[in-house]
């Protein structure tokens, strides 16, 4: 078990970033496969509270490898940003590598982010802004530029010259200002020269590390239910969440990992637009977000919350196949008295469990759900599964009797030491 995938299992902000920082120590590689700084992982430790969105979550264990893979989409000014930040926190940024062939993201990519969503109104995706949209746009329309293009002035100068053309007529065709080549260009350059040091073929890199034996946890941001192919479309973000991305994406060959544990929340949430049928308006919703401290990291929006949809987590694992849940925030639940679990649809007169492909037939769907018994004690210091009440330990139960996949771990507590291992995925063979 050298090879672990986090994948989220929702709709993001699943606490990602927790569980990779926990499994860090043991890691020689942490790598993101897709995404770029609309995610948002917070790591707590030492009464600490940190937050990266480029950077995977192992950058705070000294000598771990972070790698920033060839299915992401990276803002060089942002990566900047947050190497600063790290640094003056005196972590170690000296290993971080950026894959020759992840795509570039420029500013003009922001713009057009934010004049699109502007266009569509009441219709708008509610993206993070940061023009991840449309910077995967390119990639597929051969007109993006990747690291390989920005660390060398001729070649900078030649792809960035044939794509600014396509994006001053979009930027005019939304009424924006067009970008000037020669600055935009001159800035551009400053940056490539400055991360040529980070650029490398990842692949290459990943495939050595393999052959080693070393121990490799893959970083995914967002959620399943936020993937392009599989998700809420077009209510989604522009790249595939799912484990089963991570050989395209990392440029290693399909049987590089060896278990894939999913991330849920023991409740639900999504910022933006989009479907949720377990969402709630009452009293529930505002005492969880109070108490799971639900607002974005990234854009700060208050997150709608609702109850734990198991159709959500099979559509999960069935398709990327989970191994195992990591079932986070437990600790949010206490004081409810009732706790419900979405189970199943009613849809037409039938009681259905599917994901449908159209928006207009999930828009109709209606959560069936299960009642179960809250809890009272205080959960945040438990340290093995027996410790928690039992309603809590049925709760739980319930997860792996209705998903037919087991609990390996759960977390009662943003910090780092408040994770319970029920059965190691990350532990040598
Ligand atoms: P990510 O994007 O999946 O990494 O998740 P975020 O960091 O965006 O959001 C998860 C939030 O929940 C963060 O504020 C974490 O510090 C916090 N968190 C993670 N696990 C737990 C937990 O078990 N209990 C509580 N109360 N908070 C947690
Ligand atoms: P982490 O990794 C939660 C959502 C946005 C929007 C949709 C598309 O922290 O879990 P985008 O900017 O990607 O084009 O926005 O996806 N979204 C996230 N929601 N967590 C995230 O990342 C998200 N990244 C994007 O809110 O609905
Ligand atoms: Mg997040």
């Amino acid at each position: 078990m050298n090879k672990l995938a986090i994948q989220g299992s929702q709709w993001g902000d699943e606490g990602k970033g927790k569980i990779v920082d926990y499994f860090s120590s043991r890691a020689d590689v942490v790598v993101r496969y897709q995404g770029g700084n609309n995610a948002g992982h917070t790591i707590v430790f030492e009464n600490q509270k940190y937050a990266v969105k480029l950077m995977p979550s192992g950058i705070f264990h000294k000598g771990v490898k972070c790698v920033l893979a060839t299915g992401m989409v990276i803002n060089p000014i942002s990566f900047f940003e947050e190497l600063e930040i790290l640094k003056k926190a005196n972590f170690d940024v000296s290993q971080v590598f950026i894959s020759s062939r992840a795509s570039v993201l420029l500013p003009y990519h922001q713009l057009l982010d934010g004049a699109s969503e502007k266009v569509l109104k009441d219709k708008k995706i509610g993206t993070t802004g940061k023009g991840i949209g449309p910077c995967y746009e390119d990639k597929y329309a051969r007109i993006g530029l990747r690291f390989c293009d920005i660390i060398d002035e001729n070649r900078l100068k030649k792809h960035l010259k044939s794509a600014l053309e396509f994006k001053n007529r979009e930027l005019e065709s939304y009424s924006l200002d067009k970008l000037d080549f020669d600055s935009l260009f001159n800035q551009i350059n400053e940056y490539g020269k400055k991360i040529k040091p980070y650029v490398c073929d990842t692949s290459k890199l990943l495939q050595e590390e393999i052959k080693k034996g070393s121990k490799i946890l893959y970083e995914g941001a967002q959620g399943a239910m936020l993937c392009i192919n599989y998700g809420t479309y077009p209510y989604v973000t522009s790249s595939s969440p799912m484990a089963i991305s991570i050989p395209l994406n990392c440029g290693i060959p399909l049987n590089s990992v060896d278990y894939v544990l999913g991330i849920a929340k023991a409740y639900t949430t999504r910022v933006g637009e989009g479907p949720f049928p377990s969402e709630l308006f009452d009293g529930t919703s505002v005492y969880l977000r109070e108490k799971g401290h639900e607002y974005g990291t990234v854009t700060k929006r208050p997150r709608r919350i609702g109850w734990l949809d198991i159709n959500v987590l099979n559509h999960a694992a069935n398709i990327s196949g989970v191994n195992g849940w990591a079932i986070t925030l437990l600790d949010v639940l206490t004081g409810l008295e009732k706790i419900k679990i979405c189970v199943g649809y009613r849809y037409q007169g039938n009681i259905v469990n599917d994901i449908p492909a159209s928006l207009e037939d999930y828009e109709q769907y209606e959560p069936v759900y299960e009642t179960l018994d809250g809890w009272n004690e205080d959960i945040s210091h438990v340290k093995s599964f027996s410790e928690l009440p039992i309603n809590a330990q049925k709760y739980l139960r319930k997860i792996e009797e209705l998903t037919h996949v087991n609990i390996a771990m759960f977390s009662v507590g943003p910090d780092r030491e408040q994770t319970v291992i029920i059965s190691d995925p990350f532990e040598d063979k």
